[in-house]
């Protein structure tokens, strides 16, 4: 036995100091508070709302050409990600599709917060050309045809929408933005709460996926409670290595922090902007645009007071920190969900932890990662611990 654990600290798993033990510990899912209320949606936590939510969020019928539903790109067996570098639904878009477990959990929506609610995030790949493409009338139409009885009993009566035409709205094609502009504006409001309505269901849905539970997870709990961990529990010296490098030298958890993994705030890591797409400021170009989106926690749609509004009054509105600042992604699940950061510029998680080794210069703005070079063996171990997140 001692011969076969060679050095007696690498076959005893209390070697994690108690210090790090507690550390550890809040990284895991035990230590997740139930999802935050959003009282900003008045049927966040409605099962009925859920379920439509549900409906829409796997319906093809909500886009322009028929094909393109939110599960094109969020895929149910696959983290509600694509696994391709860049979003694709009715053409290619500019950033990576995120994964959504858990994501009820964060106060900013998008690779740059640009949305400051779950329903207010729902109803921008809607409108945008080249994700469902449709109009604000033909969401509509398409829930008093499809789902009237459904969202009446969620939502009360449904405006009438005699005369307005099938596509039209502000944020489509010209032809769509001037036969917007003919419809009176207490008829654009209808349509507007129909509209938000629908995120809000799709919204109550989303709430519900949730992180599951992982190797780390029964790792760090057995260790808790001064139990041996057994079976596919117990780590390798490379995965233990890899924990205590992320929670200490290598400062990963500066920012990868909490159970999910995300201290949901925006940071710029310096990483490579992609040749060939429109310039990407990150946070520094969605704070005029969360403070503009008519959906936000401010706007006639919230059903909130601005009490609720801590986020938004309280915002960090320009700086050079927000410069190609991305937020912080969940590292559950990592390992199996390649490619990596927010435009998909890294293939592997080699590629992603190699990055932190060079720690390059920021394109625009100031990298916030300091340089730190791993050894094969430190790299390796990172890697290790990273899949027990999976
Ligand atoms: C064409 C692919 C595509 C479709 C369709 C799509 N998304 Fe996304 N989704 C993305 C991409 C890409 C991002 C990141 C975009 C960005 O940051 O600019 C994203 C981001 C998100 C986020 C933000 C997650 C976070 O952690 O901030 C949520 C929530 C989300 N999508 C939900 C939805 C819902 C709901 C629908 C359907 C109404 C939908 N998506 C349709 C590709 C898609
Ligand atoms: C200063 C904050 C910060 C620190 C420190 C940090 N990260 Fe990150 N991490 C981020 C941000 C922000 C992104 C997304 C950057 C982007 O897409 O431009 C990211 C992305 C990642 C990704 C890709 C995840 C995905 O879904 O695309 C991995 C893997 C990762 N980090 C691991 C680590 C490891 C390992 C360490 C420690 C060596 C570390 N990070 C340190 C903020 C940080």
């Amino acid at each position: 036995m001692m011969l076969a654990c060679g050095a007696v600290a690498a076959c005893n798993p209390s070697e994690l100091t108690d210090a790090e033990i507690e550390t550890a510990k809040s990284l895991t899912l035990a230590e997740l508070p139930p999802v935050p209320p959003d009282p900003t949606n008045r049927v966040a936590d409605d099962s009925a709302a859920a379920a439509l939510g549900a409906t829409l969020f796997f319906d093809p019928a909500m886009s322009i050409d028929g094909e393109v539903s939110c599960a094109t790109c969020h895929q149910i067996d696959n983290q509600f990600q694509d696994g391709l570098p860049r979003g694709h639904g009715i053409a290619t878009t500019d950033r990576r599709t995120m994964p959504l477990a858990g994501v009820a959990y964060s106060p900013w929506q998008f690779w740059d917060g640009r949305r400051d609610s779950l329903w207010a995030q729902a109803l921008t790949p809607l409108e945008d050309l080249r994700e469902h493409g449709g109009t604000r009338t033909f969401y509509a139409h398409l829930i008093a045809e499809r789902y009237a009885d459904r969202y009446e009993r969620i939502f009360g009566p449904l405006p009438d929408l005699t005369g307005l035409p099938v596509h039209a709205g502000p944020r489509g094609s010209l032809t769509h933005k001037a036969a917007w502009a003919r419809i009176p504006p207490e008829r654009q409001e209808e349509i507007d709460t129909v509209f938000a309505n629908i995120g809000k269901a799709i919204a109550a849905f989303e709430r519900t996926i949730l992180p599951e539970e992982t190797r780390f997870d029964r790792y760090v709990a057995a260790l808790a409670s001064g139990k041996q961990p057994e079976g596919g529990a117990a780590f390798t010296d490379l995965e233990r290595e890899g924990l205590r490098l992320f929670i200490g030298k290598a400062g990963c958890i500066n920012c990868h922090n909490g159970p999910r993994l995300t201290d949901d705030h925006f940071h710029n890591t310096g990483v490579p902007a992609v040749d060939g797409l429109p310039e990407d400021r990150g946070r520094a170009q969605a704070v005029r645009q969360v403070i503009s989106d008519p959906f936000n926690c401010f706007g006639p749609f919230s059903d909130g007071t601005e009490a609720d509004c801590g986020e938004l009054r309280f915002m960090v509105p320009g700086g050079e920190e927000l410069e190609r600042a991305y937020k912080t992604p969940s590292l559950r699940g990592v390992a199996s969900r390649p490619p990596y950061m927010h435009a998909g510029q890294y293939r592997t998680l080699e590629e992603a932890i190699d990055h932190y080794s060079r720690a390059p210069e920021a394109p625009a703005g100031k990298s916030e990662i300091p340089a730190l070079v791993f050894t094969d063996r430190g790299r390796a171990a990172l890697i290790a611990f990273l899949k027990t997140l999976d």
